[in-house]
């Protein structure tokens, strides 16, 4: 695993806070012909600048060729088949996905080309520090499913789910609007729920079990769900509300 070095986040008082190294791939086999073929061609017009390359327009539907109603986030979309669904059967909104593993990004790029869509954009590279230059309250739904888990306690600053990354995403989050979560890793999906429905701008929403072991509706199952399933461990999926605001 590549270790960027970045230092860690720090706060008022100069300590460490939360380790912000990303400790994912981002590199993996050598891309397919096809895959390769698109990166040259169709990623330039679809890849969004980094942070600190550009400004982010203060309204991100401006980022879309056409207009959208909304714009929803994907965090770590890995193939990409669930970006690409959601694009594919709501053309009238805006998706970004992020996703720092280049293999991801092929395979994400060959699914827009069949599918034909136009309404993705992405971030190719760890969201945080993009998510911290976004406008306030200019999402309108978040998508983190099957994030890598970090099982291991010493591990467990490594999870995206922290009381940190909650707080940048309260602010970036519209009232009202959903953060899913999903996850077949019962360490993360318990670390979630004690972190998530306390944080002050979340709600889980759930009424039954039916809430937490039926994937949504309207989603598709996911490289990483398809392997859960295929090596028998059961997906959870949580929904959380961002809290209107006072
Ligand atoms: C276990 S995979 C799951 C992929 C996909 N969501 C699925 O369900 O098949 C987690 C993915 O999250 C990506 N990832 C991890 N941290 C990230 C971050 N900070 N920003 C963007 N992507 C991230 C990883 O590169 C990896 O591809």
């Amino acid at each position: 695993m590549s270790e960027t070095p970045v230092p860690p986040a720090e706060n008022a008082d100069d300590k460490p806070m939360i380790d912000t190294r990303f400790y994912g791939r981002r590199k993996g086999k050598a891309l397919k012909a096809g895959q390769k073929a698109l990166m040259e061609t169709l990623y330039p017009r679809l890849r969004l600048p980094l942070a600190g390359e550009a400004e982010v327009p203060t309204d991100l539907k401006a980022l879309f060729p056409r207009p959208v109603q909304e714009v929803w986030l994907e965090i770590g979309f890995g193939g990409g088949e669930h970006l690409a669904h959601q694009a594919d059967t709501h053309p009238d909104i805006g998706l970004i996905g992020a996703e720092p593993f280049v293999n991801g990004i092929g395979k994400l790029l060959k699914h827009i080309d069949e599918k034909g869509v136009e309404n993705i954009r992405i971030y190719g590279e760890d969201i945080r520090p993009w998510l911290k230059e976004l406008p306030d309250a200019c999402l309108d739904k978040v998508f983190l499913l099957f994030p890598d888990p970090w099982p291991k306690t010493r591990h467990a600053d490594r999870r995206f789910v922290n009381p940190w990354n909650l707080d940048v995403l309260a602010r970036v989050m519209k009232d009202n609007t959903l953060f899913r979560v999903a996850s077949d890793d019962m360490t993360y999906i318990r670390h979630t729920l004690s972190v998530v429905p306390v944080h002050p701008e979340f709600d889980w929403l759930v009424s039954g079990p039916e809430d937490w072991r039926v994937r949504w509706p309207d989603a598709i199952e996911s490289r990483y769900e398809a392997k859960a399933h295929r090596e028998g461990r059961t997906p959870k999926y949580l929904t959380f509300r961002r809290r209107p605001r006072a």
